[in-house]
């Protein structure tokens, strides 16, 4: 186990991409749980999905704030990719520990429009590398995604296998985001750890991921279409599990060392969060079925079957991901443990609330 050398309590944690699903419920857990804290939440409140769950999640934060002692909460709607304004909220805020949450997501959507993933992933995790090197930081924590292994053939997949072949531009961006941060280690020796997410889900989640876009449809009547004729295998990630492993890496920040050269030996360091426990998507299909039954979102005698249709694997997607997360488990004793079967259930149930009991 590592023994945590950074404290959050008292300090200033930057969190970008604060209204998007991780960040707002990251934001949420470190009001919860620490205090005093100073959080500062960035966020371009892109229209990519539905904004209005973006601002519900920001009034979720706003509310929290309000009812809970000893915390601090500043929002900035803006870019991170707009170099000035990130020195700014630097200089300004003097962030102790930087979550680097912010970034256009989805394979599918870097396809058609690629243009928004240079700007965002790239020049604006440049950005945020540039404002650490010139404003120390304790840590730099920083989404990577499980996207970066490609079609790798072995599975579980570990940070140690090679993933020089990403099969979208999404992917590569996040590949790029690990590389540039071992250069920013190396070269001004910023202590930094990327995380490899894998298919994270739950309430008020992403409305363009596989389980939200499927309950939209299947309301409306519409037919859900399942890739690669079923034969996919995700692993799906409650966000709990994921904020609890963020929460947790960004209390450790990979000690600064020389090497025998004189030179920083880099601070750095990338782990996956995942499940661990590959679901088929047909059984997947099934489960969130039966959730949405439950919760009354669907009604008992929905034909589901007259609802789904099986088509052919899509550019840029892969078989199968499965998490191997044995050092954070050896590194942090934690596992993500959160069953397929609550998290659809707590998702259901959130759905029906947010949209059909209004
Ligand atoms: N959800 C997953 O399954 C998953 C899996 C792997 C990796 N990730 C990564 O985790 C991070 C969070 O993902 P999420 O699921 O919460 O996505 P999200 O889209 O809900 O959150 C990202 C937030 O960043 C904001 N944003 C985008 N570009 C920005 C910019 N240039 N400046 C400021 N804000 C910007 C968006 O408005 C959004 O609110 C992302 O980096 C994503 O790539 C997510």
């Amino acid at each position: 186990m590592i023994t945590p050398n950074v404290t959050l309590k008292n300090k200033t944690v930057l969190v970008t991409g604060a209204a998007g699903f991780i960040g707002a419920n990251l934001v949420k857990e470190l009001i919860k749980t620490v205090s005093p804290i100073h959080i500062v939440g960035i966020d371009n409140m892109n229209d990519y999905y539905d904004v209005s769950i973006k601002e519900y999640r920001l009034e979720e934060i706003e509310n929290l704030v309000a009812k809970t002692q000893g915390v601090k909460w500043d929002f900035v709607k803006g870019s991170i990719a707009d170099k000035p304004l990130i020195d700014e909220v630097f200089e300004k805020f003097c962030p102790a520990v930087v979550v680097n949450l912010a970034a256009q997501a989805g394979v599918r959507y870097s396809i058609t429009n690629p243009d928004v993933y240079i700007e965002s992933n790239l020049i604006g995790f440049y950005n945020i590398l540039e404002a650490c090197r010139h404003n120390e930081v304790e840590h730099l924590v920083y989404a990577s995604s499980s996207s970066v292994y490609g079609t790798n053939k072995k599975i579980p997949y570990s940070t140690d296998d090679k993933v020089d072949n990403p099969v979208s531009l999404y992917a590569a961006t996040k590949k790029s985001n690990e590389l540039m941060a071992h250069a920013y280690s190396k070269l001004y020796n910023i202590p930094s750890t990327g995380l490899r997410f894998f298919t994270v889900y739950g309430p008020a989640g992403r409305p363009d991921m596989a389980y939200f876009g499927f309950t939209n449809k299947l309301i409306k009547g519409e037919t859900i279409e399942i890739f690669n004729y079923g034969n996919c295998k995700r692993d799906f990630t409650y966000v709990d599990d994921i904020v609890e492993g963020v929460k947790r890496v960004m209390c450790a920040a990979p000690e600064k060392k020389m090497g025998e050269d004189g030179l920083p030996i880099p601070p750095y360091k990338v782990y996956n969060i995942g499940n661990s426990n590959p679901e088929n998507l047909l059984d997947f299909v099934n489960i969130l079925s039966e959730e949405l039954v439950s919760a009354g979102v669907l009604p008992s005698d929905f034909d589901f079957d007259a609802h789904k249709k099986l088509v052919p694997m899509q550019a840029g997607d892969v078989p199968v991901t499965f998490a191997d997360t044995s050092a954070l488990e050896e590194d942090f004793g934690f596992k993500p443990n959160t069953s397929l079967r609550q998290g659809l259930r707590n998702f259901a149930r959130w759905y029906k609330e947010f949209y059909l009991s209004k």
